[in-house]
């Protein structure tokens, strides 16, 4: 593949034949989008976890439908070359087919975004087996399903080998082109991986997973409640940005800013 290619939808589950690993940000907003998409990272994830690092809420669910749509359109109209996937916000999948299709529709044709991704396992095969018939990529996601973190009792790592196994089969055979695992020991991502033909993308999931994801905000050092074991950080813009600023309100208020350089003349 060309680096600046388009990734399309077979181009990223070709990406697992080919042995060539794939990364996945996720992004909110036209810039960062722009940014990441330049960079060269393969997959721009719009994932709901806007609700808690762009919205300052506790969890996933408050987002809603029309939100995630407009984020996910300023998104797209920033990247040239990454695949975009916009996340069904709770708890969309569970309305029935014919709601979950109209909702995954609207994403698609109002964002212009290439796929969703949907929370869910066995449950969810039913469902996504019917938006890929209606020409909908969808990526699944199994493991820590944010969304039912009130059933789950929390962000906690999910161990029950056989569950997890079967929810990654059924998703797969579903029609699924991708699939997330979330906080799942290494060596069950690694069987997943091998048993399923198409790519998984982890986080806190390992090394062996054809991909890794993080939320955008933690691995740049920006402000969070939490640091999860998994997020490595790759900058620290949080000290950055507060740096800036202080110097700027230092400049104003000792009048070296602004200075004749950005003074307009008569
Ligand atoms: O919503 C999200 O950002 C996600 C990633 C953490 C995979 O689902």
């Amino acid at each position: 593949m060309k680096e600046n290619q388009r990734i399309t939808v077979p181009r990223f589950t070709a990406m697992k034949l080919q042995g060539r690993k794939i990364s996945m940000l996720t992004a909110y907003d036209f810039p960062t989008a722009k940014m990441l998409d330049e960079a060269g990272v393969d997959s721009i994830l719009v994932g709901d976890t806007l609700a808690m690092v762009i919205q300052g809420q506790a969890t996933t669910l408050p987002v809603t439908l029309d939100e995630m749509i407009y984020h996910g359109r300023m998104v797209s109209r920033a990247v040239e070359r990454a695949l975009v996937i916009v996340d069904l916000p709770f708890p969309t999948n569970h309305l029935g087919i014919h709601a979950t299709v109209e909702h995954a529709a609207r994403i698609l044709k109002e964002t212009e975004a290439q796929a969703v991704k949907l929370e869910g396992g066995a449950d969810q095969a039913e469902v996504i087996s019917a938006l890929v018939n209606a020409g909908i990529p969808v990526m699944g996601h199994v493991g820590l399903r944010p969304q039912s973190v009130h059933t789950m009792g929390g962000f906690k790592v999910q161990r029950d080998e056989e569950v997890l196994l079967n929810d990654a089969k059924a998703v797969a055979q579903a029609g699924a082109f991708g699939i997330v695992l979330e906080c799942i020991p290494a060596t069950y991502a690694k069987l997943i991986t091998e048993e399923i033909r198409i790519p998984t993308i982890g986080i806190g999931a390992g090394a062996d997973c054809d991909g890794q994801v993080l939320v955008i905000n933690d691995m740049l050092g920006l402000p969070t409640d939490c640091k999860p074991r998994f997020v490595k950080t790759y900058a620290n813009l949080e000290s950055t940005i507060s740096d800036a600023v202080k110097s700027y309100c230092r400049d104003v208020q000792d009048g070296s800013f602004p200075g004749p350089e950005h003074t307009f003349a008569e």
